[in-house]
């Protein structure tokens, strides 16, 4: 099949080409995201690929059918930018990789943790200066401290090990408690305000559900300890962010690392270093020294771009072939 990928990067063009090869499927790589504007560009292929920021609305979607698109594969596992009902009205499927790597993801937030913890994107900057003092380099031991985990999940579950191993008492709030955490003596489930009273370290790994926008908003952070770290690699809008930065100028929340953001759409994956930043609560938020921001580049590992790759281009072949798609979504699959 012809599979037009779009908003691709240098960093999988090799991979995807490789994996479409070896299935015998053609791709042909636009750079643009996959918008109602641009979803003319798939004329003449059989599927598209997209990824989290391409916007796959009604508009988009009927644009994709009218130029003749028979499948929408997605190279994450988040589906929140997709009109699913329009999509199953229209009949056209779309298929997900649910899980390409959830230690990319879970190591990510460990990292951004440390990092701040230990103020490493500080040092970095400041030791290339020649400063080698250590004013305003302090941290805290990770061992005793309470981290919550708020969806355990594949990726949750994961990040749950990792800090159960530096010791930390990891609490969890989920809507499906997985009683393996619980036996293993991983992690204790507690309610949700439990889980904001007591923890030292957040870490948001629910998907982005009507339930779950602003899971993270001014009340939420007012019940959270003074000088909390909150972390979120799940998806922007779990956290209201005017909200987180009020609070860190208020000096509450105490450190944020952020791998997505809300208003991302546009922003991340680009090089803008030439440009002024217009979105003035992400540019303020750059400029505190307690918040770390990574461009959502928690799943960029070899491991992880190697199963997108395959996990892929697996549905298409199945497409091709007729057979069931074990990795189809459907409206009915969004908890509303
Ligand atoms: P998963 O489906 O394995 O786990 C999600 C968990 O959240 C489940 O245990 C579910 O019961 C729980 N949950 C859902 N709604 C809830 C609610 N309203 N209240 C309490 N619990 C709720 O998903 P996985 O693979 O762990 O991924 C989680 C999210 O991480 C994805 O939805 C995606 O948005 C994000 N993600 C971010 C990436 C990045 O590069 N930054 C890469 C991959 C995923």
């Amino acid at each position: 099949m012809k599979v037009a990928v779009f908003d691709t990067h240098r960093y999988e063009r090799d991979i995807l080409s490789e994996a479409a090869r070896a299935r015998g499927h053609e791709v042909v790589f636009f750079e643009p995201r996959l918008t109602e504007a641009t979803a003319v560009l798939a004329r003449g292929t059989d599927a598209v690929c997209s990824f989290v920021n391409d916007r796959i609305d009604a508009a988009a979607l009927a644009v994709l059918k009218d130029v003749g698109v028979r499948l929408v594969a997605l190279r994450s596992a988040g589906y929140n930018h997709v009109d699913l009902t329009a999509a199953d009205r229209l009949g056209l499927p779309v298929v997900r990789v649910p899980a390409y790597s959830p230690h990319a993801v879970a190591e990510h937030a460990a990292a951004l943790i440390l990092a701040l913890n230990r103020r490493v994107h500080k040092a970095y900057v400041r030791v290339r200066e020649g400063n080698f003092s250590l004013e305003g380099l302090t941290g805290f031991d990770m061992v005793g401290k309470v981290a919550g985990v708020i969806g355990t999940g594949r990726i949750g579950a994961a990040l749950a090990r990792i800090l159960h191993g530096f010791g930390c008492r990891v609490l969890a709030h989920d809507m499906a408690p997985d009683p393996e955490l619980t036996s293993a003596g991983i992690v204790r489930y507690v309610p949700l305000e439990e889980l904001y009273r007591t923890s030292d370290i957040i870490s948001l790994h629910v998907p982005l559900t009507p339930q779950t926008r602003h899971l993270v908003d001014a009340e939420a952070l007012a019940l959270m300890k003074r000088g909390v770290m909150l972390i979120n690699t799940g998806r922007g809008a779990l956290v209201d962010t005017p909200a987180l930065l009020a609070s860190l100028k208020a000096g509450h929340v105490g450190h944020a690392g952020l791998d997505v953001y809300e208003e991302e759409e546009g922003i991340f994956f680009r090089d803008l270093s030439d440009q002024v930043i217009k979105d003035d609560v992400l540019a303020r938020l750059l400029t505190l020294p307690n918040v770390l921001v990574t461009s959502h580049q928690a799943f960029l590992t070899r491991e992880a771009l190697a199963n997108i790759a395959e996990t892929t281009f697996d549905s298409v072949s199945a497409f091709e072939r007729g057979e069931p798609l074990v990795h189809a979504v459907h409206a009915a699959a969004v908890i509303r």
